[in-house]
């Protein structure tokens, strides 16, 4: 087996690792809301004001800092009034986007905001750009965070909440290059300007104003948007999907070829040149970082699972995704200096989500799994590890074959994490450490193993042997695997 010797560098910490890097979305998609998170207050699944306790529970265990919602495409065609007062009162709408099914809008903002309060997330609210008006986005400012005794402040009294919420991040429209209006960058970025004049702040609460950013290699979308309107904004935008052959996404999640994996570690991997690439471009314009990139979709995107719903963008995950996962969050590290938030598709049922419902049923998947053992690297330092990281070569196509970050949190404490992208090859890792650490590995013999009802927990972390000798740690990071290691605190 290949040994690797790995050095830390504790003397040269790097950037802080933003929280929000481990955030998440929520969009009116498929049964990402309604059956995912939501079931309402008479379902035979226990809930909580209609938010189901089985999922809320396992979320809640991530963490999560911050939670996008209403969308994605469906934020450019949702009326915000429509989802408040009372339920029973509330008008249906189509979900053009996704499967043309009926929304009924019992999901609406205090619905949010609840679902925000029992995760413990800050809420991320997008704007309606495409199809709504500036008046609709400045009363929605107003209803969710105005503290005086103005009309919408009072109609949000009236539907059962008092004080304000905090609105921390607003974003101005999705995808607006796309499904949310086709628009050109210079149209989008007086938009924007215009927009986001109206997204005040009330009281005590600042909101990060957020432009729709690039479509992935996008780079003249930047350019404009930096150009005519960096001084408006807080933060831009980027989205990028991991795909398996290009657009539009195809391969199963489950079912693939080791071509099929290696074609999808390109993709994933391809997320560092991308941020590269854009951030080349801000920092020609802002070379202070005052506006922050925020990933605020990503993740895979495969082919519907076969028994599912056209539209629903239901698909299983395996060891495969949890592998995208983990190498990509340390391409975030990597740019910690200006990527500021990122957001994974999505959180329940759709895409690469880290829950899958069926009916009263939950399952944690490997991507869950990723969060939960990378969580503690919210907040820390980035410290730099060196190591000569060995190729991985699938056919011909060719690429690093293992990821490395290491964070240390204000107390000293460090978590390292590893990913070995390649799926047939092991690796025997020599680290020069003298503290005790805690090592847990996720992986499964099968680089296609993925958790089903049936067996929720196929796919999930076990202890890691770690051998310690003369100021090494010596261990095993198997094909396929997620590996970390953490100091805590007082050892
Ligand atoms: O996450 C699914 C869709 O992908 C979102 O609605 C849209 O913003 C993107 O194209």
């Amino acid at each position: 087996m290949k040994q690797i010797e790995l050095r830390l560098d504790l003397n040269s910490l790097g950037p802080t690792v933003d929280p929000n890097i481990y955030g998440h979305f929520a969009e009116h998609l498929g049964r990402g809301i309604y059956e995912g998170l939501w079931v309402g207050e008479e379902s035979s699944i226990p809930n909580t004001r209609g938010l189901r306790d089985d999922v809320v529970g396992a979320l809640r265990e991530l963490k999560i800092p911050v939670l996008r919602w209403p969308g994605g495409c469906f934020a450019d065609e949702y009326h915000w009034k429509d989802g408040v007062g009372p339920r029973e009162q509330r008008p249906s709408i189509l979900n053009t986007h996704w499967g043309r099914v009926v929304e009924n809008n019992h999901f609406g903002t205090h619905e949010f905001f609840d679902l925000c309060e029992l995760l413990g997330a800050k809420p991320y609210v997008c704007g309606n750009v495409g199809s709504g008006t500036v008046q609709e986005m400045m009363e929605w400012v107003e209803y969710i965070s105005s503290d005086s005794m103005s009309p919408m402040a009072d109609w949000r009294r009236r539907n059962g909440r008092e004080q304000p919420w905090k609105l921390p991040f607003f974003g101005v429209g999705n995808e607006s290059w796309g499904c949310g209006g086709n628009m050109r960058p210079e149209y989008y970025a007086d938009e924007f300007r215009r927009y986001n004049t109206f997204v005040k702040n009330y009281g005590g609460n600042r909101v990060y104003r957020i432009a729709c950013g690039a479509n992935s290699h996008d780079l003249q979308w930047t350019e404009v948007l930096m150009d005519r309107a960096r001084e408006q904004m807080d933060g831009l935008s980027l989205h990028y999907y991991t795909l398996c052959a290009g657009w539009p996404p195809q391969g199963s999640a489950t079912r693939f070829t080791l071509e099929e994996w290696s074609a999808v570690m390109a993709a994933a991997l391809e997320m560092d040149r991308l941020l590269c690439d854009h951030i080349a471009i801000m920092d020609r314009y802002d070379p202070e970082r005052k506006v922050g990139l925020l990933v605020d979709e990503w993740g895979t995107w495969f082919e519907c699972e076969p028994d599912s719903t056209p539209g629903f963008l239901y698909q299983q995950n395996s060891v495969r995704d949890a592998v995208v996962a983990a190498a990509t969050l340390h391409i975030f590290h990597r740019h910690a200096d200006r990527v500021v938030m990122a957001n994974i598709a999505q959180l329940v049922n759709v895409l690469q989500a880290v829950i899958l419902t069926d009916g009263p049923r939950m399952l944690r998947t490997p991507t869950y799994w990723v969060f939960q053992m990378l969580q503690r690297h919210q907040g820390g330092r980035v410290v730099p590890a060196a190591f000569d990281a060995p190729v991985c070569d699938i056919g011909g196509k060719k690429f690093p074959a293992m990821s490395v970050s290491a964070t240390q949190d204000a107390v000293g404490d460090m978590l390292m994490s590893l990913v070995n992208l390649d799926p047939s090859q092991d690796y025997e890792l020599r680290l020069e450490w003298d503290t005790p650490v805690r090592g847990l590995v996720l992986s499964a013999p099968d680089m296609t193993a993925h958790n089903t009802f049936e067996r929720p927990d196929l796919v999930s972390p076990s202890e890691l042997e770690v051998t310690s000798t003369s100021g090494t740690a010596n261990f095993t990071l198997p094909r396929h695997s997620v590996v970390t290691l953490a100091t805590s605190a007082g050892s």
